[in-house]
């Protein structure tokens, strides 16, 4: 497949409803459930009525967000396809043939937060989508990106960049400058929380995913070293492994770290 498919992204990944890849669901579970641990943590050095974050390379989707809106104020959505920036600003007016993402609310609020309240699943996404003030385009691979509401640095209380980086990447040495850029964006003191994936593979939902050519960003200890490389404190490291590693990358890897 030619170019990257935000509805097939979002139906194989992004949902627990019918029709999703059970593998890829638990991934994403887990996925949540760390992050959920990560604001957790860092929480109270985030002030919910001020703090800004900035969603780097979000997708069309918005499952990184759920956790984090009990967190912050106001929410900068950023990613290079103007397909996936659609797709979100569809979902966040809520419009009729949006994606439905409720299934994946439910699983943090009522299983992750242990809170059964429907209401509350609907409240957070209200939160979410008022929580988004900017969807708008930006280029990992630019000095500065082309929007000044995205351009202002040290601004951000958290960067938020999840399977992105890799996919940005040229040549692997393009790694460092990138987490280096996405740190820019951020107040000294805060907070990266950066996800991705070891190994090149072809994804079924096309690897042309912008302008980037999928790299080979070698391994866990690679994205470690990478980030402190980078100008932060490395403060948790999580492996989600996946089953069946033939497909798709056997760990994923997830990076909570601190701007020094
Ligand atoms: C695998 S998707 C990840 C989407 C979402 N963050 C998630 O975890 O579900 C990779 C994303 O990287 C974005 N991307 C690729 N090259 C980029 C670049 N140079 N700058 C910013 N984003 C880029 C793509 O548009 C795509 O949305």
């Amino acid at each position: 497949m030619d170019g990257f498919d935000p509805e097939q992204y979002c139906r194989l990944y992004c949902t627990f409803d019918e029709g999703c890849d059970p593998e890829e669901t638990d991934r994403l579970r887990e996925n949540l459930r760390v992050l959920d641990g990560y604001y957790e943590r860092i929480g109270s050095d985030l002030a919910p009525a001020s703090s800004r974050l900035l969603e780097y390379g979000g997708g069309p989707t918005v499952w990184p967000l759920i956790s984090a809106a009990r967190h912050v104020n106001s929410i900068t959505f950023v990613d290079y396809l103007d397909a996936n920036l659609e797709f979100v600003k569809k979902w966040q007016k809520n419009v009729e043939s949006a994606f439905d993402c409720s299934s994946v609310f439910r699983y943090v609020v009522n299983t992750i937060e242990k809170n059964p309240s429907a209401d509350e699943v609907d409240r957070r996404q209200e939160r979410v989508r008022s929580s988004i003030r900017d969807i708008i385009s930006g280029d990992l691979r630019l000095d500065a990106p082309a929007d000044p509401r995205v351009a202002a640095p040290h601004s951000y209380d958290v960067v938020s960049c999840h399977y992105t980086v890799g996919h940005a990447c040229h040549v692997t040495s393009d790694y460092i400058p990138f987490v280096k850029k996405l740190g820019n964006y951020l107040k000294p003191g805060k907070f990266l929380l950066l996800s991705d994936m070891p190994t090149k593979y072809d994804f079924p939902w096309g690897n042309d995913s912008g302008d980037g050519k999928d790299v080979n960003v070698k391994d866990k200890e690679f994205i470690i070293d990478a980030v402190r490389r980078a100008g932060f404190e490395v403060l948790d490291v999580q492996v989600v492994t996946r089953p069946t590693p033939d497909e798709m990358p056997a760990e994923q890897v997830m990076v909570l770290a601190r701007k020094q």
